[in-house]
C-alpha cells in the first residue's frame, strides 16, 4: 500500500508554491469541510462522530473521504485516488488494483467508469494510444448492454463480475487491456422478478433497431410482444433511454472492430432468444410436448441457421443413451419449456463470453515490452431482495470473499505487520468474516459442497433434500438458520423452504427453490448438438463440436464460480491494493437523501470504524527501508547519490537530517513507519521541490555535455577543414613552384641560347625578350624630335627591327613636327639649318646663336636715312643690321649700318653710303673659329680707287651672315679660319687680323700692326 491520496490534483508549479508558503496551512485547506481523512478525526472511536463527518461532507457534495489508503466513497470525485494509483505505479513500477465494493446500487460501476475515464483523459495521447483508449472506454457500453439490467436496487445493475486490467507502458500510456468476467446472471434471460428487466440489449434492439434490421430479424418494435421482456412488468423505464443507448452500442461495436457479419450474427442471436421465448408447446395425444408449425420456430431456424426440423426435434426430445444406442425420448410440455429456457440461457451466456473474448482481442496489446498494470474490480454488490435465489447466494458469497480479502490485506495483515516488524501494538478487535466464508466454501461441510453433493448424487435429489442436508450438517452454525432450526420468533420471518445466512453485511434469506437446477445448469445433449449444426458463426464458436467429453459431468456452476474467485484472489494478491468503498445513501435511488440508518449499517459492516482505529493507532505510511531510501535519498547530502551502508542506517540518517520527531515515526525490522500523513506530505513535497532542482542540475550537466560534444565536433570539423585547406594551398604552392622552376629553367636556357637560331629552347625566351623590349620601348619612346637619340638599346635580335621602328617613329615624329610648323617658323628653321651647315662645329660661339631667333631685320626702315632709302630702294632692301666698322688704318671702330639689298651690300653712315659691295664682287667672307663677332668681307679689287676689304664686328654675326649667304647665294664663300686673316686694306696693301682666346674680350692694335681680337673661350656643352 502506498502513501496518502491527495484530494486535489495540482499543477507542479502550484504545488511548489504552496509548499513554500506553508505546509501546515495547506493541510488544513485539504480538510475544508468536515475532516477529509478520518485518520485526523479526533473522537476516532465514536461511530456518531464518524457518521456526522460523512453527512457533513455528503451535504457539501464531498462524497469521498479517506481512511488512510482507503477511500470511502459516498457517490463523484474519484480521480484523486485514480491519480494516486497511477502515480504510484509510475514511480514504483509495480502492479496495482482498485477494489471497488459496496452494495448493489452504491455506485461501484460508476466509480469504475470514472476511473477508466480518468486514465483515458490523463494519460499521454498519441494516435495509437487514443485508439486503445477509445476501445477501453467503449468496451463499457457494450458490456453494460449485454451484462447489466434494471433491478430493484439499481436501474443499471451489473449482472456479472468484471475485473479489468489496464496495461500501461513505461511512459504511462494506456496500451492495452484485458477483461475477466464472472458468472453472468443467466436466469434473467428467461425470468425477471417484478420491477426488474431483462438485459438492456434486448430492449435496446427492439426500441432502437433500424427498421431494416428488425424486419430482417423478424422482430416487432414492441417489447410487450416478447415473453422474455415482460415478466417484470416494466419494459419501459423513464430513466433509461434504450433508443440512444442502442446508438451508442452500435457505434462502440464498430470501434471495437466488430465486422458487419459479426454484428449481424450477434443480433441474430439476440433476436432468436426473443423468438425462442415466444415458442409455445402443446401437448399431443400422448401428452408429450409438440410444436405446431409456428412462426417463431421459423425465425429461430432462419437466424441461427439450423434446419427447422432439427430444431424442433431438439426442443421436444432428448437423447438417452441406452447400452449401445441412443434413444430419443419425448419431453412433457413442462420439460420442453424447461429445455427451451435452458437453451436460451446457454445461448445468451455463451454469447456473452464470446463477446468478452472478442473485446479482449481488440484490447490486446501486441507489443511485448514490460508493462505495469492497474486492475479495476467492479463486481456485483451485496444484494438483498424479498426473494433471494441462487444468484444472490453467489453474489453475496463473492462479496463475502472480497470482504475477506480486504480484511486480510488491511486489518489483519496490518496488525500482523506491526507484530512482525516489532512495533509496539495493542490489537484492535474486528469482525473477521472468515467464519462465514468457511460456512459457504469449506470442503465437504460447506454449503457449496453440500449443494454439489445433492446435484451429483444419484437418486431423487431436490431443493428440499438439499435444505435438509444443510440442516443436518451445519445446523448449529451461528450464521446459519432455517425455519426448522429457528426459535418461535424468528420462525415467523422464515418460510419452510428458506434458509438464512448471517452475512457480514446483514441477514439474507434465500429460497432454496431452483438451487439444484441453476447449479447444474443442465443443457441437454440434444440441445447442444442442435446448436453445433448452426450456420451462425458465433453460435458455432460457442458450441464447438469438440466440446470436452460430454459424458463426464461438467463442474457445477457454483464450483466454477468458487474456483474463479480463488483465481481472482490470486491475481489480486500479486498486486498493490487500493480500495473504494461505496456507500449507498438511500434505498430509493434518490439524490441528496441521506438515510442515517442505512449508512450507519454500511459503515458498520464494512468495518470502516475498525479500519480507522487500526489506521489511527497505527501508522499512516510504511515502506521498506530500501524503497523509502531510494525515493527520498536525494533529500539528504549523506544519502545522495548513493548510500554505502545498509538501507536501515541510510533511512536513519535521512530522517535525522529531515528532522522527524521521535513520535512521528517508528523503525521496524524491515520498514519505516510514519504516523501522520502530514509528515509524509512534507517529505514528499520537499522531494518534489528537490526533484526539480536535481532535474535542473542533470539537465544543465546534460546540456553542458551536449554543448561540449557539439563544440568538440565542430572543432574537429574545423581542424579537418583547416587541414584540407592547408593541404590544398600547399599543393597549389608546390604546383606554382614547380611551374616557376620550369619557367625559370626555360628562361635560363632561353637566355643561354638566345643568340642561336630560333629553336624550341629559345623561342619562348625570344618571344619574351621581344615582347619585353617592345613593351619597354612603348613606355620609353622619345617625346620630342630632339630626343631622337634617346632610343632604347635593343637586344641583339631586335636590332634590325628597332632600327626600322626608330626610322619609322622618327619620321612619323618629324612629319608630325613639320605639319605643326608655321610658315614663319619654317622659314626661320631653313635659315637656321643654313647657319648650322655653315658654322656648326666650326665656330666656337655658334651654339649660342642657335636659340636666338633670326629677325627679318635689325634696323627698321624708318631708322634708315631717307636719302639712303631713296638711293637703294629700287634694289629692294632685304636686311639691315648695325655693325662696328674698323678703320683700315688705325683700326678705329665706327658705328655703321650694314644693309643687304637684292644686288649688293651697303655700309651706310647716316645719309652717306660709305661702301657698296656688289655681290658679284664679293670674293669671300672670313670669320674666326673663336667667339668673337668679327667678319671680314673680301672684295675683288682691281680698281685701286676702290676701297679694300671690310672688317666688321656684328652683334648678330650668324644672323647677318646667314642672310647674306641666302640673299647673295654666297654660302660657299664664307670661310671659318684659325689664327689670323689676311685682308686687303687697299688693293695691294694688306693687313692682318689675329684671333686668339684670352681672359677677356678685347680688340686692339698689336705692336706688329695686326688687329688683335681676343675673345673669351666659351664653354659649350
Ligand atoms: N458518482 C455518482 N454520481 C451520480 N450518480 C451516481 C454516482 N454513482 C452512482 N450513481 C447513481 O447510482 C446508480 C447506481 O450506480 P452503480 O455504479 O451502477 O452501482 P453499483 O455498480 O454499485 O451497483 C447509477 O445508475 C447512478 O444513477
Ligand atoms: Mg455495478
Amino acid at each position: 500500500m502506498t502513501h496518502m491520496a491527495l484530494e486535489v490534483k495540482e499543477s507542479l508549479d502550484e504545488r511548489c508554491n504552496r509548499i513554500l508558503k506553508n505546509m501546515e496551512a495547506s493541510l488544513t485547506a485539504r480538510d475544508r469541510v468536515g475532516i477529509q481523512d478520518f485518520v485526523l478525526l479526533d473522537p476516532y472511536t465514536s461511530e456518531t462522530a464518524f457518521l456526522e463527518n460523512l453527512k457533513k461532507r455528503f451535504h457539501e457534495n464531498l462524497i469521498y473521504t479517506y481512511i488512510g489508503t482507503l477511500l470511502v466513497s459516498l457517490p463523484p470525485h474519484i480521480y484523486a485516488l485514480a491519480d494516486n494509483v497511477f502515480r504510484t505505479m509510475q514511480s514504483e513500477c509495480n502492479n496495482h488494483f482498485i477494489l471497488i465494493s459496496g452494495e448493489s446500487g452504491a455506485g461501484k460501476t460508476e466509480a469504475s467508469k470514472k476511473i477508466l475515464q480518468f486514465y483515458a483523459v490523463s494519460c499521454p495521447s498519441t494516435k495509437l494510444l487514443n485508439n486503445v483508449r477509445d476501445r477501453l472506454l467503449l468496451s463499457n457500453p457494450v458490456l453494460e448492454a449485454f451484462g447489466n439490467a434494471k433491478t430493484l436496487k439499481n436501474n443499471n445493475s451489473s449482472r456479472f463480475g468484471k475485473y479489468m486490467d489496464i496495461q500501461f507502458d513505461h511512459q504511462g500510456g494506456a496500451v492495452g487491456g484485458h477483461i475477466l468476467s464472472y458468472l453472468l446472471e443467466k436466469s434473467r434471460v428467461v425470468h425477471q422478478n417484478h420491477g426488474e428487466r431483462n438485459f438492456h440489449i434486448f430492449y435496446q434492439l427492439v426500441e432502437g433497431g433500424e427498421e431494416d434490421l428488425l424486419r430482417w430479424l423478424g422482430l416487432e418494435r414492441n417489447c410487450t410482444k416478447y415473453h422474455f421482456l415482460v415478466q417484470g412488468g416494466c419494459a419501459k423505464v423513464s430513466s433509461i433511454n434504450d433508443k440512444s443507448d442502442w446508438k451508442t452500442v452500435r457505434k462502440a461495436l464498430s470501434i471495437i472492430e466488430f465486422s458487419e457479419s459479426e454484428t449481424e450474427h450477434l443480433f441474430a442471436i439476440i433476436a432468436s432468444v426473443l423468438h425462442l421465448g415466444n415458442v409455445k408447446f402443446e401437448a399431443n395425444v400422448q401428452g408429450y410436448a409438440a410444436l405446431n408449425d409456428n412462426q417463431e420456430m421459423h425465425w429461430v431456424s432462419k437466424l441461427l441457421g439450423i434446419p427447422n426440423q432439427v430444431l424442433k426435434e431438439g426442443l421436444t426430445h432428448r437423447k438417452i443413451e441406452a447400452k449401445t444406442e441412443e434413444v430419443l425420448s419425448p419431453f412433457s410440455v413442462d420439460h420442453a419449456v424447461y429445455a427451451r429456457d435452458a437453451l436460451a440461457k446457454a445461448i445468451y451466456g455463451r454469447t456473452f463470453n464470446w463477446l468478452v473474448n472478442k473485446i479482449n482481442e481488440s484490447l490486446a496489446n501486441k507489443d511485448s515490452s514490460r508493462k505495469t498494470v492497474i486492475g479495476l474490480l467492479d463486481i456485483y454488490g451485496f444484494e438483498v431482495f424479498n426473494l433471494n435465489s441462487f444468484e444472490q447466494f453467489c453474489i453475496n458469497y463473492c462479496n463475502e470473499k472480497l470482504q475477506q480479502l480486504f480484511i486480510q490485506l488491511t486489518l489483519k495483515s496490518e496488525q500482523e505487520e506491526y507484530e512482525t516488524e516489532g512495533i509496539e501494538w495493542e490489537p484492535v478487535p474486528y469482525f473477521n468474516n472468515k467464519i462465514i466464508c468457511e460456512l459457504v466454501e469449506e470442503k465437504f461441510r460447506g454449503i457449496i459442497s453440500l449443494l454439489d453433493e445433492e446435484c451429483l448424487r444419484p437418486g431423487e435429489a431436490t431443493d428440499l433434500t438439499f435444505l435438509e442436508k444443510m440442516e443436518e450438517e451445519i445446523g448449529g452454525h451461528p450464521h446459519f438458520m432455517t425455519h426448522k432450526l429457528a426459535d418461535k420468533k424468528t420462525r415467523k420471518t422464515l418460510e419452510r423452504g428458506d434458509f438464512r445466512l448471517l452475512h457480514y453485511a446483514g441477514e439474507v434469506t434465500y429460497c432454496v427453490v431452483g438451487f439444484l437446477d441453476k447449479n447444474n445448469d443442465l443443457l441437454y445433449r440434444s440441445g447442444k448438438e442442435v446448436m453445433q449444426q448452426s450456420k451462425n458463426a458465433i453460435i458455432r464458436h460457442c458450441f464447438p463440436s469438440t466440446e470436452p467429453d460430454s459424458k463426464r459431468r461438467p463442474e457445477t456452476v457454483v464450483t466454477q464460480f468458487k474456483n474463479s474467485l480463488a483465481d481472482l484472489a490470486e491475481i489480486l494478491m500479486a498486486k498493490e491494493a487500493w480500495y473504494v468503498r461505496c456507500i449507498k445513501p438511500n434505498e430509493a435511488k434518490q439524490p441528496g437523501h441521506f438515510d442515517d440508518v442505512l449508512v450507519r449499517h454500511q459503515v458498520k459492516y464494512l468495518g470502516l470504524m475498525e479500519h480507522l482505529r487500526v489506521r489511527r493507532a497505527g501508522f499512516a505510511y510504511r515502506r521498506k527501508y530500501e524503497i523509502f531510501l531510494q525515493r527520498y535519498k536525494a533529500l539528504c547530502p549523506e544519502t545522495w547519490p548513493n548510500w554505502k551502508g545498509t538501507a536501515a542506517e541510510g533511512v536513519r540518517c535521512l530522517i535525522k537530517h529531515l528532522g522527524f520527531k521521535p513520535d512521528e515515526y517508528k523503525l521496524g525490522r524491515t520498514k519505516i513507519f510514519i504516523r501522520h500523513p502530514r509528515t509524509l506530505f512534507a517529505t514528499e513535497d520537499a522531494f518534489q521541490v528537490c526533484k526539480h532542482k536535481l532535474a535542473t542540475r542533470i539537465q544543465a550537466k546534460y546540456k553542458g555535455y551536449k554543448v561540449k560534444e557539439d563544440f568538440l565536433r565542430q572543432k574537429e570539423a574545423a581542424t579537418k577543414i583547416e587541414n584540407c585547406w592547408r593541404g590544398m594551398m600547399a599543393r597549389k604552392e608546390r604546383e606554382k613552384r614547380a611551374w616557376a622552376v620550369k619557367v625559370i629553367k626555360k628562361f635560363i636556357k632561353g637566355f643561354m641560347t638566345r643568340n642561336q637560331p630560333a629553336c624550341v629552347d629559345n623561342s619562348e625566351y625570344l618571344t619574351y625578350v621581344r615582347l619585353n623590349y617592345l613593351t619597354r620601348l612603348k613606355e620609353n619612346l622619345p617625346k620630342t624630335v630632339l630626343e631622337k637619340d634617346a632610343w632604347l638599346t635593343p637586344p641583339p635580335i631586335m636590332k634590325e627591327v628597332s632600327q626600322l621602328l626608330k626610322t619609322i617613329y622618327i619620321r612619323c615624329m618629324v612629319r608630325k613636327y613639320m605639319s605643326g610648323l608655321s610658315v614663319q617658323r619654317k622659314a626661320q628653321l631653313l635659315l637656321k639649318s643654313q647657319t648650322s651647315s655653315m658654322f656648326k662645329g666650326r665656330k666656337e660661339n655658334y651654339p649660342f646663336s642657335v636659340s636666338r631667333i633670326f629677325l627679318d631685320t635689325r634696323i627698321a626702315l624708318e631708322d634708315i636715312n631717307t636719302r639712303i632709302l631713296q638711293m637703294i630702294r629700287h634694289e629692294h632692301i632685304k636686311y639691315s643690321v648695325p655693325v662696328v666698322k674698323y678703320d683700315r688704318n688705325g683700326f678705329r671702330p665706327r658705328l655703321r649700318q650694314l644693309i643687304f639689298t637684292q644686288e649688293a651690300a651697303y655700309l651706310a653712315e647716316e645719309a652717306k653710303i660709305k661702301q657698296r659691295i656688289d655681290y658679284s664682287c664679293l670674293k669671300g667672307v672670313s670669320v674666326s673659329n673663336l667667339s668673337d663677332n668679327f667678319l671680314i668681307l673680301h672684295v675683288t679689287c682691281d680698281d685701286s680707287k676702290q676701297k679694300g676689304d671690310l672688317v666688321l664686328q656684328c652683334e648678330h654675326l650668324f644672323e647677318a651672315l646667314t642672310k647674306l649667304s641666302v640673299i647673295a647665294d654666297k654660302q660657299n664663300c664664307i670661310k671659318v679660319v684659325q689664327g689670323s686673316v689676311r685682308f686687303d686694306i687697299q688693293p695691294g696693301r694688306e693687313g692682318f687680323i689675329d684671333f686668339k682666346s684670352g681672359q677677356e674680350s678685347m680688340v686692339y692694335r698689336a705692336k706688329n700692326g695686326h688687329l688683335m681680337v681676343e675673345s673669351t673661350r666659351t664653354k659649350t656643352r
